[in-house]
């Protein structure tokens, strides 16, 4: 039975995204349908397809009460949004349908775990009283039931202490032997953030199995939307922390990311943490999500924005939000490794290379520019010259407007710089960032998608996400040095259709 709530918002989304230009979205990041978008949620393989689910609100470009919205995808890069799949329609999760993620049920079914909100205070009239609880939701791939036992996970399965209200994100996977784990963010005693594990036999009665991971108030707060796996031999824990404070060039204020590299226990269950890094040292990425896709690649997706700067709306735009490339993640030298998803090689048409080419100056190169690019750059010291000073890439680029990736070897500071990209508000426009060199020799590669850049620096060991807020008609691109540098460039368009 489909409620009407939920009748209303599919009714809603079919005639407003009537409105919305295609050309106004990005071209193969999957953006909100209408409306709001932001965490991915429910990231699988399910059916022959990929489906990603997102925090959704369609009646506004700005968050609200939140619903499920859903798109299939047979190679992550074309997207097709089917029906919202959840609204906060049931008495437990009347005010919001918070992150979570989706497993295949023996049967074939597919079960969606995730959080209900509920504001006792809005139905007693007496202010704010919530209380976040972990709700279960099972379909076939287009419409999905809430289950009549939830919540399943409430504030009685969580440590002493812990808070009700902060209690969030389920991330469940299915292990090699047929039952069910699953990770949940709660907010404990001292208002920092904890990882919970928990088990189930068959995915509808869940059981507490110990504290996962402690933040005790070294990385931000509360940490939100956790994942947990094994991969090329270690385990990793996969967060975003609400509140940090910045430490030296690897976690800036805010809302961070944060991935946390070791080694798991399984009589105690204990995670035992070795490395700590931000997934993504750019200005947009949040609330990562993986999937482990039928060919054996962890392939991470994440929300390409920054809470802090979801007032900036293009040109009053009926959707807000996007996702980045999804990524094929792996463990090298105890550092998470980021990669665009090889289908991506696919779209690209129109291969412009050079070698060896001297920058000194401003140089633009012929065929290289555009708006929907896969640009990979090798910057190195002229032969017998000293250290460059200053190497950097303008694009999105025309008289008015460019944003840069620069690089200074000296303090091996890669920096992103949208200040001119034609954002006119007061928010964070650039963000630094240490980054691996030989002796100035640098390679990146930089996916370009309408409105946002990504950048895959040393093969991934380092990445860089933004949106930017151009006019597409800026699509000039180039390079700039202020002595003598040698390049070596590869440049695809990457086209959809
Ligand atoms: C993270 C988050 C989640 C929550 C969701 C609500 O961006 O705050 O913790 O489930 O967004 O939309």
């Amino acid at each position: 039975m489909i409620s009407e709530t939920l009748r209303e918002a599919r009714r809603y989304e079919e005639v407003a995204e009537q409105y919305i230009q295609k050309s106004d979205k990005p071209a193969f990041h999957l953006a909100a349908r209408v409306g709001w978008m932001n965490d991915p949620n429910g990231f699988s393989y399910y059916k022959g397809q990929y489906h990603l689910f997102y925090q959704y609100y369609p009646y506004k470009a700005k968050w609200g009460p939140m619903h499920w919205a859903h798109a299939v995808s047979d190679d992550l890069l074309h997207w097709t949004h089917l029906p919202c799949a959840l609204a906060p329609d049931s008495l437990a999760d009347h005010d919001g349908c918070f992150s979570g993620s989706a497993v295949e049920l023996p049967d074939g079914r597919q079960l969606l775990v995730y959080t209900g909100v509920v504001n006792l205070g809005n139905r007693m009239g007496e202010g704010e009283n919530i209380i976040q609880h972990q709700c279960l939701a099972v379909g076939d791939g287009i419409d999905y039931e809430k289950y009549e036992g939830n919540p399943v996970l409430e504030h009685k399965d969580v440590p002493e202490g812990c808070s009700k209200e902060d209690f969030r994100d389920p991330k469940a996977w299915r292990e090699k032997d047929g039952t069910y784990r699953c990770v949940v963010s709660v907010r404990p005693p001292d208002g920092s953030g904890m990882i919970l594990l928990y088990s189930s036999e068959d995915g509808f009665h869940w059981k507490f199995e110990s504290i996962l991971a402690e933040n005790r108030d070294r990385f931000g707060k509360m940490w939100e939307c956790p994942d947990f796996f094994e991969l090329d031999g270690k385990y990793v824990l996969l967060t975003s922390p609400q509140d940090m404070l910045p430490e030296g060039f690897e976690y800036h204020n805010g809302n961070g990311t944060l991935c946390l590299i070791g080694s798991f226990d399984e009589e105690t269950k204990k995670f035992r943490e070795e490395y700590n890094q931000s997934i993504d040292y750019g200005i947009d990425f949040y609330a990562s999500q993986t999937l482990v896709a039928p060919d054996g690649r962890r392939i991470m997706i994440g929300w390409m924005q920054n809470w802090d700067t979801t007032a900036i709306i293009r040109n009053k735009a009926l959707w807000f939000g996007q996702m980045t490339i999804p990524r094929e993640i792996s463990i090298k030298n105890n550092r998470l490794y980021q990669w665009p998803i090889r289908e991506i090689e696919s779209l690209r048409q129109n291969k412009v290379e050079y070698h060896d080419v001297l920058v000194n100056g401003e140089l633009r190169l012929d065929g290289v520019q555009g708006r929907q690019v896969d640009l990979t750059v090798t910057v190195r010291p002229a032969d017998g010259e000293d250290l460059y000073n200053k190497f950097a890439v303008w694009f999105a680029e025309d008289d008015m407007y460019h944003t840069s990736l620069s690089f200074h070897p000296s303090d091996s500071i890669m920096k992103i710089d949208r200040k001119f990209s034609g954002s006119r508000r007061a928010v964070i426009h650039q963000r630094r960032s240490k980054v691996n060199h030989n002796n100035g020799r640098i390679t990146f590669r930089m996916i370009l998608d309408r409105y946002s850049a990504e950048i895959f620096v040393n093969n991934g060991e380092h990445t860089i996400t933004a949106t930017i807020y151009t006019d597409l008609a800026a699509d000039g691109i180039k390079f700039i040095s202020d002595s003598n540098v040698i390049i070596d460039v590869e440049k695809y368009d990457l086209l959809t259709e």
